[in-house]
Formats: C-alpha cells, sequence, structure tokens
C-alpha cells in the first residue's frame, strides 16, 4: 500500500444516507472505484472505513510509520476531533500527502461545517465533487509522487 484512503463515521452507510447529499454510489462501490482509479494512476491503494476515532488516529500514525500517503473524508471528525488533527499534522510534518476530501461542499452547508480543524494541517483539500473528489486527490497524490 502506498495511499491509504480513509473514510471517516457515517460513510459506510453511503449509498443510503441522505444520497440527495452525498448520493447513491455505496462505500463498497466507491472502494472499488478508488481501488481501480489508483491503480490507473499507479498508486496502491488501500481503503478503510471507520466510526471510532481512535481507528482514525492508529491509522495515521500507521501511515507515518509505512510511508503512505493519505487520501482522508474526515466526516464530522473535520469540525472538531483535535486528536485527529494532530494525527494528520504527523503524516504532513513527516513528508506524505495528506489530502482532505468531501463529497459535499461543508462550505455550502450548515454554519458548524464551516470550520475544519483538519485543513490546516492537510497538503490540500478537495470538497463539493461527490466521488469525484475521491479521484482528483489521487490524481493529485499521484501528480507529487512523480
Ligand atoms: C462530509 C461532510 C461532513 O460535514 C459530514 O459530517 C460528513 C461527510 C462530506 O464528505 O461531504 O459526514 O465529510
Amino acid at each position: 500500500m502506498n495511499v491509504l484512503v480513509v473514510n471517516g463515521p457515517n460513510l459506510r452507510r453511503l449509498g443510503t444516507r441522505e444520497p440527495e447529499k452525498y448520493g447513491t454510489t455505496t462505500h463498497e462501490e466507491l472502494a472499488a472505484l478508488v481501488t481501480a482509479w489508483g491503480a490507473d494512476a499507479g498508486l496502491d491503494v488501500e481503503v478503510r472505513q471507520s466510526d471510532d476515532e481512535a481507528d482514525l488516529v492508529h491509522w495515521m500514525h500507521e501511515a507515518v510509520d509505512s510511508g503512505a500517503h493519505v487520501i482522508l473524508n474526515p466526516a464530522a471528525f473535520t469540525h472538531y476531533s483535535y486528536a485527529l488533527r494532530d494525527a494528520c499534522a504527523l503524516v504532513t510534518a513527516a513528508g506524505l500527502t495528506l489530502v482532505e476530501v468531501h463529497l459535499t461542499n461543508p462550505q455550502a452547508r450548515e454554519e458548524f461545517r464551516h470550520t475544519s480543524v483538519i485543513s490546516g494541517v492537510a497538503t490540500g483539500t478537495i470538497a463539493g465533487l461527490g466521488i469525484d473528489s475521491y479521484r482528483l486527490a489521487l490524481e493529485a497524490v499521484a501528480r507529487r509522487v512523480g
């Protein structure tokens, strides 16, 4: 694995969760697409999902230890998890790329979603483009790692 794609809480419910906002692609389908897009771009991708903040923190540590780049949809943790922010900071401090992605555009939604505690330590953010946010993030990682 050289790219770890991590989806946070409630994203396992993709496909049936507020499809008017998040689309009808299931998490399983998204994982298959992301893996295939990564392979096309020459990347070895692993996709994981958890509702548990500790898992996400530990996976950032694992990325640092294994030298994996990260594409992260922190979901609701985006807005308040300082623990995840600190773990993401370790990834970018290690010289690895971390792209924050969102299916929706949080800036165009409720006010509490306007704050991302992750963005300040991410390499960059791609939001609002549905599952294409992940495709573009993979492209960005592929370009950066050459
Ligand atoms: C999300 C946006 C977050 O505000 C929300 O809590 C999510 C999904 C997105 O992909 O658009 O769970 O990260």
